[in-house]
């Protein structure tokens, strides 16, 4: 017995900020940005939040799956940018949801978050604990973006991304999930008050740093090597796989990747220039967007990568 995903839905902010905006705001170009990361545009929130985008990709979900909000007995978020520390974002999706069974929580493991997540549904399910899960991926990675860095406003973007997964003879096959907590700085994030206590302690990353070339090295190192490993575990072969869906955080890490793998391009789906990289959101969104143009098909064997801050990553091998 396994669990498999029997729904997806996305929502993204309706204001769209194009690199030729960018350029207005900090020194930058479209060809420096498009060139590097692959990224031409990206939606940033204005009225829309966490919690609410987190709603509207699960409402779609459940609408995919054809599946009720009251019968979901788990829902979690997976996020790095929630609204509000307590309650927390899955909590704030059930009361808009008006569902009153579900356990709900956050689980933050930056870009890798929504493996995770999938990963933490799945042993529920398996485990008893669980029928019908809702798992989300949602960031506001604009409000934590300090935008007058041109080395890290022009990578992000915000946006939600959502899966119903339930009990199943097929499904998710096996997940290789990692961290090293010893390369915390190589993508940092304060965002802490002080306490009365501490006094005005001065915040020593209060928007997102980044060390690029770190996590540059590191996802092209560590996603292949966790691939393989969960071929091997699975006793998979390579060309068995119909679809590599790869957190969308640069289209050089995609094609590093698949250069490594050996594998084409093709089969590296990519939305990053439209969305740039929206942390836990964007595997999801791009699940989401391949299922409702009819890309994946009844059988499909698909992984699913997730790489970030942690350092953390997760890779997952399923049947469609
Ligand atoms: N526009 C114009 N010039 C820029 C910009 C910009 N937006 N940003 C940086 N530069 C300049 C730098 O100031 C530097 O100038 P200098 O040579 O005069 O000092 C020059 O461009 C080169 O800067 P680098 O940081 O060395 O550029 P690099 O080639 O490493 O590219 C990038 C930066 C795109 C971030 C790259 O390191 C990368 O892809 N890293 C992967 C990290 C990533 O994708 N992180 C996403 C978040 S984490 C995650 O999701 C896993």
């Amino acid at each position: 017995m396994t669990s498999r995903i029997v729904g997806t839905g996305h929502c993204v902010p309706e204001t769209v900020i194009t690199n030729d905006d960018l350029s207005k705001i900090v020194d930058t170009n479209d060809e420096w940005i498009s060139s590097r990361t692959g990224i031409k545009s990206r939606r940033i929130v204005k009225e829309e939040n966490t919690s609410y985008m987190a709603y509207m990709a699960a409402k779609q979900a459940l609408d995919n799956a054809n599946i009720l909000p009251e019968d979901i007995d788990l829902i979690i978020v997976a996020t790095s940018t929630p609204d509000t520390i307590f309650p927390n974002t899955a909590c704030c999706v059930q009361g808009l949801l008006n569902n009153k069974k579900a356990v709900c929580f956050d689980l933050n493991a930056a870009c890798s978050g929504f493996i995770y997540a999938l990963n933490v549904a799945h042993s529920h399910i398996v485990a008893k604990m669980a029928k019908k899960a809702l798992v989300i991926g949602s960031e506001c990675m604009s409000k934590v973006i300090n935008w007058k860095d041109r080395g890290t406003c022009v990578l992000f973007g915000d946006g939600a991304g959502a899966v119903v997964i339930e009990e199943s003879k097929e499904g998710f096959i096996h997940t290789v999930v990692g961290s090293d907590g010893s390369k915390g700085e190589a993508i940092i994030c304060d965002g802490h008050s002080n306490s009365y206590f501490e006094g005005e302690k001065e915040k020593k990353h209060p928007f997102t740093e980044m060390n690029g070339q770190e996590v540059f090295r590191f996802a092209v190192k560590k996603v292949p090597e966790s691939i393989g490993q969960l071929l091997e575990k699975s006793n998979t072969l390579i060309e068995e796989i119909d679809w590599y869906i790869l957190h969308q955080a640069n289209e050089r890490i995609i094609s590093s990747v698949s250069k490594r793998l050996g594998v084409p391009m093709e089969k590296f789906p990519i939305n990053l220039e439209q969305y740039g990289n929206t942390s836990a959101a964007s595997v999801p969104i791009l699940l989401d967007e391949m299922n409702r143009n009819g890309m994946l098909k009844k059988g499909d064997k698909i992984v699913i990568s997730g790489f970030g801050a942690g350092l953390t990553w997760g890779t997952s091998l399923l049947i469609w």
